[in-house]
């Protein structure tokens, strides 16, 4: 984890209210990986005190730098958008653990909702890197909404579902995992929490629905590993990125708490964002 000052190099309004900001960030584009985040400081003249989390939204390791992708959604990230080229804020990070991709998995599944995509997006880029497959599940309400293809790698395959109906499937982007489920060997979502509750009982219910397991994952199946481990997520079939409000985004006010099946509390800002879906107690997660 590192304290970095680092430059705005561009920023531009990808959709209503949508950003995408790319910074020069040697150290960051180097040392992150898909998942992961950072939390980034507004100014001395904002008269904002709290960081602001932003998923790295990709990173390039050969110019130095990592763009973000947000929505604004209050003051904080309003101070953002005024931003311009060669001005400097400070970035804390990278923050919590990345997703865990098995080294045998070649077909990846993608799923994200409206800003979830900022969770998801590197790792298509690592993906593709690797000379793996990707399909990638889009959510959003309407048309005016959905993440634009020309900022897709042209490898990925784009599925869009909107809420209206007004591009692609007709319905929830929960709809079409049951489609893609038997080609993935894993899936990997970020999104809001009801599309993650609704992706983990389709997960849970995966191996009694289609019968066997991919990947031979029946060797070493039931063995435990520790909440959080990149083991426990490796070796899962769908990962989550959760979107929770963060206070410090280093594990110290215990604000993004989450309860995990094994009755132990996880920061989603150290011990996640990205977990292993079975990892989380979703009916007791938010503490409902
Ligand atoms: S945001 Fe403070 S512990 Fe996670």
């Amino acid at each position: 984890m590192h304290l970095l000052g680092t430059e705005l190099l561009e920023a531009r309004e990808i959709l209503p209210g949508q950003w995408l900001q790319t910074y020069h960030a040697p150290e960051l584009a180097t040392g992150s990986r898909a998942g992961q985040f950072v939390h980034v400081r507004t100014g001395d003249l904002s008269g904002l005190v709290l960081r602001r989390p932003f998923s790295i939204h990709t990173l390039d390791a050969a110019t130095g730098t990592i763009t973000i992708h947000f929505r604004t959604v209050g003051r904080g990230t309003e101070w953002f958008t005024h931003l311009r080229p060669g001005d400097n804020v400070d970035m804390l990070g990278p923050l919590g653990r990345p997703f865990e991709v098995d080294p045998r998995s070649q077909h990846l599944l993608l799923i994200a909702g409206g800003l979830g995509m900022a969770g998801v997006r590197a790792l298509a880029d690592e993906a593709i890197r690797a000379g793996r497959q990707v399909t990638l599940l889009f959510g959003a309400a309407s048309a005016r909404d959905v993440y634009p293809t020309s900022l897709l790698p042209d490898e990925v395959e784009y599925v869009v579902a909107t809420d209206d109906g007004s591009m692609g499937h007709h319905g929830f982007v929960t709809d079409l995992l049951p489609r893609y489920e038997a080609w993935a060997d894993q899936a990997f979502a970020c999104g809001p929490e009801p599309m993650l509750q609704a992706l983990a009982r389709l997960a849970a219910t995966r191996r009694s629905r289609m019968g066997v397991a991919k990947l031979g994952r029946k060797r070493g199946a039931g063995k435990g590993h520790a909440v959080g481990s990149p083991l426990a997520r490796r070796k899962a079939f769908l990962q989550v990125s959760m979107e929770q409000r963060m206070g410090c985004a280093i594990g110290a006010c215990l604000g993004c708490v989450v309860m995990a099946t094994s009755g132990v509390p996880q920061r989603v800002c150290r011990e996640g964002p990205v977990f292993a879906s079975e990892e989380i107690d979703w009916e007791g997660a938010w503490g409902r």
